[in-house]
């Protein structure tokens, strides 16, 4: 079986509480808009195309009962960098100004998602060599899409291809996505993998253990900037200054058609609470002050290739 984040029940949303992860597999069951919004909020769904397709959901449960512009600013205002999230619901919207089923239309946001997915794991896994050992950051797998994954999908191809691929998860403070969420998907399937610190990935590359960094995206820019959990840019200068080539893997309904440059991504802050704790665990001084960036941006310059559905696109060859 697959890994799903999210099921379309025709009157509820099933959802997979990923604040649970990897400890307790729990399912939510969401019966309206307020509470999608509030799972896309708090991070119990995420992941750009993720959040898309489930706000698509959300926005048929919100209109049942409720105003449809008003149910459109509840969802936008959710989370502000991922444009997927946008992307998808200008898409709702259009389809019930034009009279369209809106379930239908939701449905295919998730099965285009998907399709998206593995034909960009069909194309990139040629970037993969055999026996390769490749650097992911955050969860860009089956947890942050409608299925499959992005940049995890890469690695998923190329690993049921018959490669023999090795996989550095970074650890991804103060989340945690790479070692709860990317772990947990790798163990399922089976993928050899090692959960490392994000302090670690300079070192590994100087002594030449790291043969490609896969990432994802949460807002592409016209000239290829790219938004992405924070510590991406880190990861993209380490990666150019040691010659390691540095992918972006990113359906197109993560291009921003109205952005030239990184710097107008909007980029979120996040309490400092989720810096100084962890579930219960006290990790800073109360009275000290922290910062929480969600995202960074990586310039096109350090980016040697992003890989979408429709194709690689080579920036720095
Ligand atoms: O804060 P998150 O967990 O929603 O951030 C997710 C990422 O940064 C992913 O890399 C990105 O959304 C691409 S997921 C296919």
């Amino acid at each position: 079986m697959e890994v799903k984040a999210f099921y379309w029940k025709g009157d509820h949303l099933l959802l997979l509480d990923q604040r649970e992860l990897p400890e307790r597999e729990v399912w939510l069951k969401l019966t309206d808009h307020l509470q999608v919004a509030d799972a896309i909020k708090s991070m119990a769904v995420r992941g750009a195309p993720a959040i898309g397709c489930v706000a698509s959901y959300g926005f048929i449960l919100g209109i049942k009962k409720e105003d449809p512009q008003k149910v459109y600013q509840v969802l936008r205002n959710t989370r502000p960098t991922a444009y997927n999230l946008f992307w998808a619901l200008e898409r709702m919207m259009k389809a019930l100004k034009e009279g369209k089923d809106p379930e239908k239309e939701a449905m295919s946001i998730e099965q285009e998602d998907y399709n998206a997915n593995r034909r960009m794991g069909e194309l990139g896994k040629d970037l993969i060599p055999d026996g390769a050992n490749v650097l992911t950051h955050c969860n860009t797998g089956a947890l942050a899409t409608a299925g499959w994954g992005t940049a995890l999908g890469v690695i998923r191809s190329a690993h049921y291809s018959g490669k023999k691929v090795h996989v550095f998860v970074n650890e991804t403070r103060p989340y945690l996505q790479g070692s709860r969420l990317t772990a947990w998907e790798l163990l399922k399937e089976g993928i050899p993998h090692t959960v490392i610190t994000d302090m670690t990935a300079g070192f590994l590359m100087k002594k030449g253990l790291i043969d490609a960094v896969l990432v994802g995206a949460d807002r592409i820019t016209k000239r290829g900037d790219v938004a992405n959990k924070i510590g991406t840019y880190t990861l993209s200068v380490l990666a150019k200054a040691h010659g390691v080539p540095f992918y972006v893997v990113a359906p197109t309904s993560t291009f921003d058609p109205n952005i030239e440059s990184g710097e107008d991504i909007p980029i979120e802050e996040r309490s400092e609470e989720e810096v100084k704790s962890f579930k219960n665990c006290t990790l800073a001084p109360k009275e000290s002050r922290a910062l929480h960036l969600a995202f960074d941006i990586t310039p096109a310059e350090n980016i040697t290739a992003i890989i979408t559905e429709e194709g690689i696109k080579y920036i720095k060859p």
